[in-house]
């Protein structure tokens, strides 16, 4: 069976989930590994047997003959990473968001088409059980013309710490970190239209609360007392799209309110809602109001979503299956995460073309 031979980018926790999705798969082969910071290069290669460790990916990509590159560094590391692997000829995974800003995105897929390589987004919620579940309403007809959705991804005290709210090395807070996993869910399940405009608000009100004696929800790993916070902590955006389309995101670090992840959409015929309790659909049957709940426990075609994202990105490397979460998803997504801070900054509604 031939093996997808991948060099790991960054050994940090994201690159110890997705080590753990590649080891349940029989065609990979982990053969090296990188980071800048040597303790956790050490730690991540030791728990997995990788013997190949460079300081850096250079190093990597020069003494190393790899087919794919799984990028799990920085925000503001993603486009070199990316590009100078896929400059190496190499297939590359990159997590979410794709970049730091559209610029650096327009490159990288700029270089996937040079380089005529695979270049997929870490969009990991698009490979949920629950997301498949509510695709196959949505692809069904169930929904019907799907108009309005709710993207909402809010946490009550949960900013990581560490590079994350620290804008040079993360591009910004919850809108780049969370929002984006919403915003590209909802867009999705609409049937990926055309964003055609961005009015958003933003807050650093409430910030880290450091101060606080209970930790809810999150608990920050790498969280140091003197760790920078220039991010937001909470905005709200309304992101409209052609053909009348809208989507409400919100999303926080620090709020005083619910700690919740939901995904709505409004349909002509019908609407889903996926939240910590599971799915409902909101439809008419026999000229009733009527609330369904699927039964979607044991899904036969649901697997851990990094499992399945991993699973993915190998078969569209090594067999060029279409790829479910491409590079230009990831481009648009980036104009409305920049659209977003940018009208929060100015005050106005953000056009885009
Ligand atoms: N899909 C998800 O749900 C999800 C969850 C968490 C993080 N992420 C994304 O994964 C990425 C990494 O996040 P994390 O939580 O693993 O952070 P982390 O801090 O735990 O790990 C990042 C690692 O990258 C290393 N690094 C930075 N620049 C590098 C470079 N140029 N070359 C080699 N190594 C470099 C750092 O030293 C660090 O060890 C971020 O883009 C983040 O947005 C995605």
């Amino acid at each position: 069976m031939k093996k997808l031979r991948i060099g790991m980018v960054g050994a940090g926790n994201i690159a110890n989930v997705h080590l753990n999705a590649y080891q349940t798969l029989d065609n990979v082969e982990i053969a090296a590994i990188c980071d800048i910071n040597a303790e956790r290069l050490n730690e991540t290669a030791d728990l997995f047997n990788i013997e190949k460790k460079y300081a850096t990916e250079a190093e990597m990509l020069a003494n190393e003959q790899l087919d794919a590159a799984d990028v799990c560094v920085w925000n503001c590391n993603h486009a070199k990473c990316t590009i100078d692997a896929l400059d190496a000829g190499l297939h590359v995974l990159c997590e979410k968001p794709m970049a730091y800003s559209v610029k650096e995105a327009e490159e990288m897929l700029e270089a996937s088409k040079r380089n005529n390589k695979l270049l997929m987004i870490g969009f990991v919620l698009r490979f949920d059980p629950e997301s498949g579940i509510a695709k196959d309403f949505v692809d069904n007809g169930y929904l019907g013309d799907i108009y309005y959705s709710k993207a909402t991804y809010l946490r009550r005290h949960g900013s990581p710490g560490g590079w994350f709210s620290n804008k040079e090395l993360s591009g910004g807070g919850p809108v780049i970190d969370l929002g984006v996993h919403v915003i590209d869910l909802t867009r999705q399940l609409m049937g990926n239209p055309k964003p055609i405009s961005v009015f958003a608000s933003t807050s650093d009100r409430l910030k880290d609360r450091k101060y606080l004696k209970t930790n809810v929800g999150w608990i920050p790993k790498d969280a140091k007392p003197d760790d920078p916070f220039n991010v937001e902590d909470f905005a709200v955006a309304m992101i409209k799209y052609e053909d009348g389309k809208t989507t409400l995101l919100e999303t926080s670090y620090s709020l005083n309110g619910e700690q919740t992840t939901k995904k709505e959409l409004f349909g002509t015929k019908g609407g889903i809602k996926i939240d910590a309790d599971g799915m409902k659909i909101y439809t008419e049957w026999n000229n009733f109001l009527a609330d369904v709940t699927p039964h979607t426990e044991n899904y036969k075609f649901g697997k851990e979503m990094f499992t399945a994202e991993m699973e993915h990105f190998v078969d569209c490397a090594l067999n060029g299956t279409p790829c479910k979460a491409p590079a230009e998803d990831g481009v648009v997504i980036m104009k409305i995460l920049e659209a977003i801070y940018e009208s929060a900054r100015t005050g106005h509604e953000v056009l885009l073309k």
